[in-house]
């Protein structure tokens, strides 16, 4: 098994990452990074569910090679691990999202980056430009704006946009409520900097919250969703914020070629369920339709081999991610996704699977 491109031999899970970065960070950086909606259950369910999953191994499997290479959307990965839309990456590394471009090509894996990135997706795109990438978008209530988002997106060879459906509204966070929380003077909303309003720094409470009432759209429904799968083609749409089997199947007929089972990392509606419990149901409802991915509370790759098993094609990681990226730049982003690719290559040969496929079958069992 390799060994990680960047690893102090005190990161040896993703905690020891969070530690890291929180050192670096600034108090209210890592509280928005960090922080769910309300009194954070969804946050913390999304972790505490895979407690009350087992894995019942298989024994006497030859393990000797495990493959984990897969594909998404037909796109090579060198593993099911992806990277997450998450905001604001220049607030945890000078360098911000086009290290964490760099630290995911590194590795082999697909980044997805936000429409709330603090560096445009053009210079996302030169910084990894033989990887491939997907775009997350949000709808705003400008829709010309929002088309031209998406006409940059592939412009700049995105390989797929994913619309996020899970935040109508912004979902609250009380720490970045209390700490005021706003972007430091020199970062931006890169890609936004045309629709920011000009009276965005004034107010109390969250920038974040502010721009999202201003600026995005909760009129936006299914029947909307065709505009975007039109606009984006010939790319695929993924939607991205499903819990629920009826949902997935509306995105299919709307015309997403995958769903992306997720709750904002608790970071919206509070008291949402755990994406891991839901899982299997999703998947389930689209069979062989579409892919599925799933985020939420995956800190390990024994975490990412029990979304597997429930029928997952791949995982995306969010918070650990940025762990990296405060801890260590591009190194850290790789690093950390080096971590969870060899706990999975561990873990799936303690299971007895050769490759991801022999995942599923009756492999996990929830108690
Ligand atoms: C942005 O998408 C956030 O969750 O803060």
């Amino acid at each position: 098994m390799a060994e990680p491109s960047f690893a102090a031999s005190s990161l040896v899970t993703v905690d020891d990452y969070e530690s890291a970065a929180r050192e670096r960070l600034t108090p209210t950086a890592y509280d928005y990074y960090r922080s769910g909606a309300d009194e954070e259950h969804t946050l913390r369910r999304n972790r505490e569910a895979f407690s009350r999953y087992e894995i019942w191994y298989r024994t006497l499997v030859d393990v000797a090679t495990p493959r984990l290479a897969t594909t998404v959307l037909g796109d090579d990965v060198a593993f099911p691990i992806l990277v997450a839309p998450t905001a604001y990456h220049r607030l945890a590394c000078a360098e911000g999202e086009r290290a964490t471009a760099r630290g995911a090509a590194a590795v082999g894996t697909i980044y997805c980056a936000s429409t709330l990135a603090t560096t445009t997706l053009e210079d996302v795109a030169v910084a990894a430009p033989s990887a491939p990438r997907w775009f997350q978008l949000y709808v705003h209530k400008d829709r010309a704006f929002t088309a031209r988002l998406v006409a940059r997106a592939k412009a700049a060879g995105y390989r797929a946009i994913v619309v996020t459906a899970d935040a109508p509204v912004l979902g609250r966070r009380l720490a970045d409520v209390r700490n005021e929380f706003c972007l430091p003077d020199g970062m931006l909303m890169a890609n936004l900097v045309e629709a920011l309003p000009p009276d965005l720094r004034d107010g109390a409470g969250s920038e974040l919250a502010r721009f999202f009432a201003a600026r995005h759209d909760p009129s936006f429904v299914w029947s909307d969703l065709e505009e975007i799968v039109r606009q984006a083609a010939p790319l695929p749409v993924v939607v991205k914020g499903i819990v629920r089997p009826d949902d997935a199947r509306k995105a299919l007929d709307h015309g997403a070629r995958a769903v992306w089972v997720s709750n904002h990392g608790g970071r919206q509606l509070d008291l949402a369920p755990a994406t891991i419990d839901v899982l299997g149901d999703v998947a389930r409802a689209v069979g062989d339709r579409c892919e599925v991915y799933v985020d939420g509370g995956i800190r390990s790759g024994t975490h990412a081999l029990v979304a597997l098993g429930l029928g997952a094609r791949a995982v995306f990681v969010g918070r650990p991610v940025l762990w990296g990226l405060a801890a260590a730049g591009a190194e850290g982003v790789a690093g950390v996704l080096e971590l969870m690719r060899d706990e999975l290559i561990r873990a799936m040969q303690l299971a007895g699977c050769p490759d991801p496929e022999a995942t599923r079958d009756d492999l996990i069992r929830r108690r």
